[in-house]
């Protein structure tokens, strides 16, 4: 399919370049000359990208939320008894 129809880029293109380590819309645009006139082709260029990804680098950015996070701080209901010397 095509993504960049004034530069005739299409999702396989993009997806051999993210393949191949690229990993950002900057490296493709310089790689094929996306985007290099109208532009319309950003966003479309930009899902292929992070779907294309082996790691979406997306969510390893953010912070931890507290609905995701088991801390499982449970302490046991009786402790050992230490002798005192
Ligand atoms: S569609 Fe990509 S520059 Fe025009």
């Amino acid at each position: 399919m095509y993504v960049c129809i004034c530069k005739g880029i299409t999702d396989t293109h993009i997806k051999a370049l993210v393949r191949d380590g690229a990993s950002d819309l900057k490296s493709i645009m310089k790689n094929l000359g996306l985007a290099s006139q109208c532009a319309k082709c950003v966003k479309q260029a930009k899902a292929i990208i992070e779907e294309s990804s082996p790691v979406n680098t997306d969510a390893l950015l953010q912070p931890p939320t507290t609905n995701n996070v088991n801390l499982n701080l449970q302490m046991p209901s009786t402790l050992p008894l230490r002798k005192s010397a």
